[in-house]
């Protein structure tokens, strides 16, 4: 069962003496466009650009809302001749390989019927690329029909265009960011976001039309991720799925909100669709070892039953607000002698343990993903590697699993962090993350350790982009938190795996490092100059 997904994560590993295949050098005559697009198809510009259709309807006004605050463009950066713009959501070297489409009931001004729609960050428009039956969307919603749905998809071209086989792992991170950032917006809009884990992937190509061949002739293709409900806070609104409980099936939580997954199909497959996917790229390199760990990955769907939270909230200092979202960035070097308090250090981890709240409860699995800090320069903390445990039961498998004798001193009341080795880490630090200064010259950086083949175990193969899915979520509430300290962070997906293991003494799979992430204290790129991600913020923003 995990053999396929062990044979790609061990072949995409980067080991000291050879990085994972890729072409190894960036042939810019094929870059991929930044932006799909549909031609075709109508054009709706969303809220809060002035001249955005629907501002009449409440849920077209949610939704621009969302999106602006989640997948829009939320800066242009200039040097000399190149200009290039960058999202609310990070990516792997900024080539944003996630796509996003909305499923909405009728909207005043925009649409009379129920559609689907892609969301073009360019533009902040949607593009409709399907209409159906209004009793199609009342019967499918029951009662919901205020909800709507958002689908969340790669292009794998875009990131192995420069990464080549690691790409597939990367277009998982930049999925899981998105999702937390989808989260957070809809938070931010009085909203709820949840990921509808009843619908594979099959069910999200057919609703979003990415398996609609005739709409991308010649154009990339698009792999299936997740598919998300967005409700007023308060509302639940959907009954079960199913109620009758199974081996297979168990009883979902009472709080799903599970839209009929059958009306909307049989629905969107008699829909009217329109529209042409672009070209990204002309030329294009085949990594046949991404198509085979996407098919080995598919998700059948499932009913899960709601898996309690296992450990206590932790207090969180607050959530972002618009202004943080819009202004988060990546750093691309630290000044090597900033520092921060230790209260910041642990209220920046305690806002990464899982609770209730958002972005967590966008999620369906309880925490899979625990940290192996490098800490360089908090004050009033040792110099040292840490652990901090994200699940209960983590802290005796880890000690169990690692073949190394640590510390393992709880130093902290409440948050689940153990003292491992005191000392000065951070040429190790940036050793294993790729050799990057910016994972040794900030406050502390981290690899994030993924409960590996017991997950896969329990929840099947496709699992493994969930785990990817969950790293995403806590390197988005790190920037987040980053941000709001008056720091900054940046995710690192290029590390040396099995060094990584090895300083835990860590063999096999029961355990395995999927991302790194770093804060510290930035230096901005003064060459550089910057503008608001749309023309209308401009001096709005600015
Ligand atoms: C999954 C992932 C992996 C990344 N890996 C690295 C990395 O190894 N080194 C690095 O300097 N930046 C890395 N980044 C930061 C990206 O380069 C950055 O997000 C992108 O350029 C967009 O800039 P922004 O985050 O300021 O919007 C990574 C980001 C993500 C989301």
């Amino acid at each position: 069962m995990s053999g396929a997904v062990h044979a790609y994560h061990d072949g995409t590993k980067h080991h000291f003496q050879k990085f994972a295949r890729s072409l190894g050098y960036l042939d810019w005559a094929s870059q991929p466009n930044p932006f799909r697009s549909f031609a075709g198809a109508d054009d709706h510009p969303l809220h809060p650009r002035p001249d955005a259709a629907g501002s009449g309807s409440a849920t077209a006004v949610e939704i621009g809302g969302i999106l602006r605050h989640s997948l829009g463009l939320s800066a242009w950066k200039q040097f000399r001749d190149s200009r290039w713009s960058l999202r609310v959501n990070p990516s792997s070297g900024n080539l944003h390989p996630t796509e996003a489409y909305v499923v909405a009931g009728p909207m005043a001004g925009v649409s009379d019927a129920p559609a689907v729609y892609h969301y073009a960050p360019d533009r902040h428009a949607l593009e409709r690329r399907c209409t159906f039956e209004p009793a199609a969307w009342t019967s499918a919603m029951a009662g919901g029909e205020n909800a709507w749905l958002i689908a969340l998809t790669s292009i794998h071209w875009r990131e192995a265009w420069k990464y080549g086989e690691r790409a597939f792992r990367y277009c998982q991170h930049d999925l899981g960011h998105a999702i937390a950032a989808v989260r957070i917006a809809a938070e931010l809009a009085g909203c709820r976001a949840q990921m509808l884990p009843g619908w594979s992937h099959a069910d999200i190509a057919a609703l979003t039309g990415i398996d609609r061949d005739e709409d991308y002739v010649d154009a990339e293709r698009e792999e299936a991720g997740c598919i998300l409900v967005v409700t007023g806070r308060q509302s639940s609104v959907f009954s079960p799925e199913s109620s009758v409980p199974s081996p297979q099936s168990p009883v979902p939580s009472p709080q799903s909100p599970v839209p009929s997954r059958e009306a909307l199909l049989d629905a969107v497959r008699r829909g009217r669709w329109t529209g042409r996917a672009n070209q990204l790229s002309e030329d294009h390199v085949q990594w046949t070892f991404i198509d085979e760990i996407a098919a080995a990955t598919r998700d059948p769907g499932r009913t899960i039953l709601p898996i309690p939270n296992q450990l206590p909230d932790y207090p969180i200092t607050r959530l972002p607000d618009r202004a943080l979202v819009l202004q988060r960035r990546s750093a691309v070097s630290f000044d090597g002698r900033g520092s921060i308090d230790a209260a910041r250090c642990f209220a920046m981890l305690s806002a990464v343990m899982p609770r209730e709240g958002p972005p967590w409860d966008a999620l369906w699995w309880d925490a899979r993903i625990h940290l192996l800090l490098f800490v360089h320069r908090v004050n009033g903390l040792d110099p040292g590697i840490y652990l901090l445990a994200r699940h209960s039961s983590a802290p005796d498998r880890i000690r169990a699993a690692s073949g190394r004798e640590f510390l393992w001193e709880p130093c902290h009341d409440s948050l689940p962090l153990f003292a491992l080795v005191r000392g000065d880490c951070r040429a190790l630090a940036q050793r294993v993350s790729c050799d990057q200064a910016i994972a040794g010259e900030g406050f502390f950086s981290l690899g994030m350790i993924a409960d590996f083949d017991a997950s896969l175990q329990a929840f099947g193969a496709a699992f493994y982009r969930h785990l990817f899915w969950e790293s995403g979520v806590v390197g988005q509430v790190l920037y987040l938190e980053a941000e709001a300290a008056g720091t900054r962070g940046t995710g690192i997906g290029c590390f040396y795996d099995d060094p990584v293991h090895d300083v835990l003494g860590l063999t096999g799979h029961a355990f395995q490092s999927l991302y790194h992430f770093t804060i510290g204290s930035p230096v901005e790129d003064t060459r550089l100059s910057t503008e608001p991600g749309y023309a209308w913020e401009r001096g709005v923003l600015a």
